[in-house]
């Protein structure tokens, strides 16, 4: 009699104590804070309700100086189509990371994160367009902003998708890529908010995405670098790869970004001089020599902290 109760009392006690929220195979992360119904609260209900393609009505109106100074006005296609190169690479490498993906919970995570990065790439399409700007043409200003620098960075990305290697790709794409995006969005949001607030609005919308991004990234690396196994090994030598390649980046094009904004700063200083730079810092008060050391030093310092966050 007794054996025949408890295997039934047994299961009975295992229902009541399964939590809800664990609906998708997950080791030992909370899937619940990377799931579509997450999502749809983060993203669609709330930074992009009541948007157009990402711009808010009555955000604010576009300087003449971004039309009419052909100098401005060519810095910040440019600087649209260089963030194209890297959603690009974004969603079309998650989306063939969903096949190598170890469980359910963390594919159903990549399906949100393809549409983010389409979404990131489409916004900046559409804002391109509005100025005038075809496929074509913004094919072309993505194809001039590649340096051979960017490009050795962009593959050696795409080569960890290729190979199927999860933890690997993850690392380069969640942490490495989207890690160095942090600071660099951060200065270009501020950078644009006088001139034009609708770039700032889509800047600040993409942002708030990737920083959800590295969240996962963080979540799900970790629990490969615990492991202590040939996978962390890779990755150490990875980071390190992805780390030289970061600082040829950023002399070949950051560095000669600054150098541009620097020119148009100097023209339009009484319009856009107030602007908060870096945290405490206005752009009259800080040198183009000055933001380029700042600038690399945050992606310097985050990286480093992330690798830290990571078991790296
Ligand atoms: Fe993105
Ligand atoms: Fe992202």
């Amino acid at each position: 009699m007794n054996d025949m109760t408890a295997p039934a009392l047994a299961i009975d006690t295992a229902a009541t104590a399964i939590d809800p929220q664990q609906k998708f195979c997950a080791d030992d992360w909370d899937a619940s804070r990377f799931d579509v119904q997450h999502w749809l609260g983060r993203a669609a209900w709330r930074t992009l309700k009541d948007t157009n393609y990402g711009i808010s009505p009555g955000v604010g109106v576009t300087h003449r100086a971004v039309h009419e100074d052909k100098l401005v006005n060519q810095i910040y296609k440019l600087d649209i189509a260089t963030f194209l190169t890297a959603e690009r690479i974004s969603y079309t490498g998650i989306a063939k990371l969903m096949q190598h993906a170890p469980d359910e919970a963390s594919q159903i995570f990549l399906a949100t994160q393809v549409v983010d990065e389409s979404r990131h790439y489409e916004v900046f399409c559409q804002r391109l367009a509005q100025f005038g700007v075809s496929p074509e043409q913004r094919d072309q200003l993505m194809e001039d902003m590649t340096t051979k620098e960017l490009r050795a960075f962009y593959d050696l990305i795409c080569e960890q998708v290729d190979k199927g290697d999860f933890a690997a790709a993850m690392m380069a794409h969640n942490i490495v890529l989207e890690g160095m995006a942090y600071p660099v969005y951060r200065y270009e949001s501020a950078y644009w908010s006088v001139f034009d607030p609708s770039l700032t609005q889509l800047i600040r919308g993409a942002f708030a995405d990737e920083v959800h991004h590295v969240r996962f990234g963080e979540a799900i690396i970790s629990r490969y670098t615990r492991l202590g196994d040939e996978s962390r090994n890779r990755m150490i030598k990875l980071a390190h790869e992805f780390h030289q390649l970061m600082t040829a980046v950023f002399e070949s094009s950051i560095a000669h970004y600054i150098h541009l904004y620097q020119l148009v700063t100097d023209q339009y200083m009484d319009e856009v001089g107030d602007i908060e730079i870096f945290q405490g810092r206005k752009m009259r008060d800080v040198s183009e020599k000055d933001q380029a050391y700042i600038l690399m030093e945050q992606i310097q310092q985050e990286h480093a902290t992330r690798m830290q966050r990571i078991g790296l």
